[in-house]
């Protein structure tokens, strides 16, 4: 196990979060959270009022900000320029901007060799959109995580205050179609990847199935 990557790549709401963290818990594997670093580049973009609608203006900043983010799964860690951002990246404001940075292709030759060097020789379940496709397309395990749109709005909602499942089906939606039709990576399924459909399932059920799929192929 000790040299095993796990990529798991999946639609936003469909479990990748809470499913690879148990993952990596069960195995004693490292986790690696790659929106949390797109978000924390969009954070920091806002902060310095970088013009998003601009994808020049967000390239020739990317370089800029130093991202620091932790691969315990009990204990998450994320800060930009040494400031601690793991609530901050949460919020609507970053939600609503992060489809716009994450498609800017110098952030993502950024971010896709920072997590390279992050994965190194493995032993890591890594969760995002693009890792078994584009990150780490030599990885055994890839796992592409499906739910009905109703099942991912009703945990979204669930986990936020304020909001209604409707709302949140509208959001992801947007956010899906911006992920999904972007030229740089789009969110889609590796080749090699295989999909399951967690819409029927409670997260003990899913992690169980990955650790199924994981000793089926190691
Ligand atoms: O998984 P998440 O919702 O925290 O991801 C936030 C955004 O980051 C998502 O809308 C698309 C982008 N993202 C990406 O482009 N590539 C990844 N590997 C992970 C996330």
């Amino acid at each position: 196990m000790t040299g095993l990557v796990v990529a798991m790549d999946g639609p936003s709401g469909s479990g990748k979060s809470s499913v690879s963290r148990g993952v990596a818990r069960a195995l004693g594997l490292r986790y690696l959270d790659t929106g949390a670093m797109y978000r924390a580049i969009t954070w920091w973009m806002l902060r310095q009022r970088v013009d998003l609608s601009d994808p020049e203006a967000i390239a020739s900043r990317a370089p800029d900000p130093v991202l620091a983010i932790g691969t315990d799964p009990e204990a998450p860690l994320v800060t930009v320029d040494g400031v601690d951002v793991l609530a901050p990246i949460r919020t609507p404001e970053v939600t609503a901007a992060v489809s716009a940075v994450s498609a800017v292709p110098e952030v993502r030759r950024r971010l896709v060799a920072e997590q390279r060097e992050i994965i190194g020789v493995g032993g890591i379940v890594v969760e995002g959109r693009d890792i078994g496709a584009v990150v780490a397309p030599e990885a055994p395990v890839k796992i592409y995580l499906t739910a009905s749109a109703e099942a991912r709005a009703a945990r979204r909602t669930a986990e936020l205050t304020g909001t209604t499942v409707e709302a949140q089906k509208a959001e992801m939606a947007r956010r899906d179609t911006l992920d999904s039709t972007r030229r740089a990576d789009p969110l889609s399924m590796a080749p090699g990847a295989v999909e399951l459909d967690t819409t029927a399932l409670n997260l003990e059920e899913v992690v169980a199935e990955v650790l199924r799929m994981i000793k089926e192929k190691v």
